[in-house]
């Protein structure tokens, strides 16, 4: 089965969570693409897709949201699932506790898709990626910076995916 895992990213982590993911789904047996949603142009060949993209001010960044939109209709009747990646800081923390809700354009991304599911995982946040503003701003929010990626939670998160994929294929 032919599974394509395209994940829309600033500064790479969310690429590396899309990587990890169709890592899990490759050692499971299925054939795995690894592309950024402007690389995708038809679906055809896909029985399944994963897409996914970092969340910046509440949104997904545009080539994920325009991909949803684009092969909207090509997905009719295969699975699809969902993920993001934000927000950043210890759960605990005022920052991240303001970060903790789906992304603003999820229902039309959910509609688009037919999606499944949708799952949140926390992202990374490295200084040397901001400019500006930006890099202001985080010297006065403290503790956003650092890498919360979950590895466990997102190998989990693909191994279910590739347990449904199995089920719908026997
Ligand atoms: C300027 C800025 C705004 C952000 N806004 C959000 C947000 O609204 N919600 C969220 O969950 N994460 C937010 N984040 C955290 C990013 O989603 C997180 O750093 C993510 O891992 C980045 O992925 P990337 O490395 O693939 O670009 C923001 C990060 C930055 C630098």
């Amino acid at each position: 089965m032919k599974v394509l895992v395209s994940a829309a990213s600033r500064h790479g982590s969310t690429a590396q969570i899309a990587k990890a993911i169709g890592d899990v789904l490759g050692s499971r047996g299925f054939e795995v693409t690894l592309a950024p949603p402007e690389d995708v142009s038809a679906l055809s060949e896909f029985e399944a897709v994963v897409l996914g993209s970092a969340v910046y001010m509440g949104n997904w960044l545009s080539p994920a949201i325009d991909l949803a939109h684009r092969i909207g209709a090509e997905l009719a009747g295969k699975p699809v699932w969902l993920f993001s990646s934000g927000p950043v800081g210890k759960p605990s923390s005022k920052f991240a506790r303001q970060m903790d809700f789906d992304p603003i354009d999820l229902q039309a991304v959910q509609k688009a898709t037919g999606a499944r599911a949708h799952m949140r995982f926390p992202g990374k946040l490295d200084r040397h990626n901001l400019r500006g503003l930006q890099r202001v701003g985080l010297t006065l929010f403290r503790g956003l910076e650092g890498d919360f990626l979950d590895w466990k939670a997102i190998r989990e998160w693909a191994a279910s995916i590739a347990d449904q994929l199995a089920e719908t294929a026997s």
